[in-house]
């Protein structure tokens, strides 16, 4: 595991999170459980606004809400002066019905609807991303029926891979996503919104992809990016106040992954920051307003999922299952991606580990997996498991399926414990059912 102060083990050999250990968390609320670190949330949105503000100067962290979208996340999000970006309606409202300021929003989606549109508009988002010539010429209708000019930026792609799982590579050429610069695209949309009087181009936004660990990737893309802007105030006479370079920083799941401190969280900013300054000088730019959108690096490694240990089976010279209470309804990535983790036996984290354990969900797929071959303690049924760093796209990402209950999410601080999403019921389930 990645200790730190507020993830560490106590003196009884319980893992404890925020101060609280993991049998008072079980006791109080069951399991499956996400546990969230506050403090851990709120370090992040410090070292990453603190050091664009001392490295950069003018620009904006907007932590990225489909990493873990709930209203508790957004008000916590706000109490630290941060942004956020959404994806979707029902983002956007989530944000709204917390008292979020939609000023501070960027909204994207490769497909937004019409109901979306409106809405975000409804509620003043301060930028929208365009990704389509469809989307830019509904948008300028809703906009001028509203009497209003939209500010938005325009994703483009850059084309660069990012050394990443090739479903979360969003940059390259060959991409749902956003305007190629190198096809010419980019400068077409661009051109279309430029005619377009109730947007506002504020400038350009690209996402290089997720779980990035090399910094040349983020400086690559600044190199980039700035190319051109240059390129577009050389030959448009364009100068765009804006840019935005996405999220993407890596964080810990598995002891292949490096432990970042939050010093070196800082670092990512500042390169950035430093090779930014530097291009737009070289290339006589405007410094533009700097964006950045961090998500699983802000909220990843200040989750911890509990389960309880179920049904053993030991398959002579094969495997070793263990099954939990929850499984790919609470956590997919395994079965989108084959994504890794570290799971502990958190009530006995001192405990000599003997044996190789996969640990089995309890949806009936063969691939509801959690992760594979974890080196434990020899486990018993009813103790309990800690699953790290499920703080993003775990409970952003869960379903009700096998019609499996979605656990609740609870935020731990300063050994105190609070829901920020209450667990469901079965009536819940059928709420809708007709
Ligand atoms: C447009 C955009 N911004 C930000 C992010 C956040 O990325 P991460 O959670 O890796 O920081 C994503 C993730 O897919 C994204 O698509």
């Amino acid at each position: 595991m990645n200790q730190r102060e507020t993830l560490k083990i106590n003196n009884t050999g319980y893992l404890e999170i925020g101060g609280v250990d993991v049998k008072q968390l079980k006791a109080e609320y069951g399991t499956p459980l996400y546990v969230i670190d506050q403090t851990y949330v709120e370090n992040m949105c410090k070292i990453f606004s603190d050091t664009l503000k001392h490295e950069y100067g003018e620009g904006l962290i907007a932590y990225a809400s489909k990493a873990l979208s709930c209203k508790e996340i957004y008000r916590i999000i706000n109490s630290m002066g941060i942004g956020a970006d959404a994806v979707s309606g029902g983002e956007l409202y989530t944000a709204q019905k917390a008292g979020f300021p939609m000023q501070k929003i960027i909204f994207h989606g490769n497909n937004k609807t019409n109901e979306e549109l409106e809405m975000a508009t409804d509620y003043g988002v301060g930028l929208i991303v365009i990704d389509s010539f469809s989307e830019a010429d509904k948008l300028n209708d809703i906009a001028e029926k509203k009497s209003i000019v939209q500010s938005v930026l325009v994703r483009v792609n850059p084309g660069i891979e990012a050394h990443t799982h090739h479903y979360i590579q969003t940059a390259k050429t060959d991409s749902k996503f956003g305007f190629s610069i190198s096809d010419g695209s980019a400068e077409e949309i661009i051109e279309h919104i430029r005619c377009k009087n109730h947007l506002k181009l504020s400038g350009l936004h690209c996402h290089i992809g997720s779980q990035i660990f090399e910094n040349k990737s983020f400086i690559l893309a600044v190199e980039k990016m700035t190319d051109f802007y240059k390129k577009l105030k050389d030959e448009k006479g364009l100068e765009l106040d804006i840019l935005n370079l996405g999220g993407g920083f890596g964080i810990w799941y598995t002891d292949s992954d490096r432990k970042l401190s939050y010093t070196q969280y800082a670092d990512y900013v500042k390169d950035i920051a430093t090779n930014l300054k530097k291009c737009c000088e070289n290339k006589n730019i405007k410094k533009p307003y700097l964006i950045l959108e961090p998500g699983r690096s802000i909220v990843g490694e200040a989750g911890v999922t509990l389960y309880t240990a179920g049904s053993i089976k030991e398959i002579k010279g094969i495997k070793n299952y263990v099954s939990v209470d929850g499984g790919m309804f609470d956590n997919p990535r395994f079965a989108l991606y084959q994504a890794k983790y570290t799971v502990e036996a958190a009530e006995r984290m001192k405990d000599k580990k003997t044996k190789l354990y996969t640990i089995a969900g309890k949806c009936c797929e063969s691939g509801d997996i959690i992760a594979e071959d974890c080196l434990l303690p020899e486990l018993k049924e009813g103790e309990i498991l800690a699953v790290f760093s499920t703080g993003a796209y775990n409970y952003s990402m869960a379903s009700n399926y096998n019609r499996n209950k979605i656990p609740p999410v609870v935020i731990v601080k300063d050994g105190k414990s609070r829901y920020a999403v209450k667990p469901q019921t079965y009536d819940d389930l059928l709420r809708n059912d007709v």
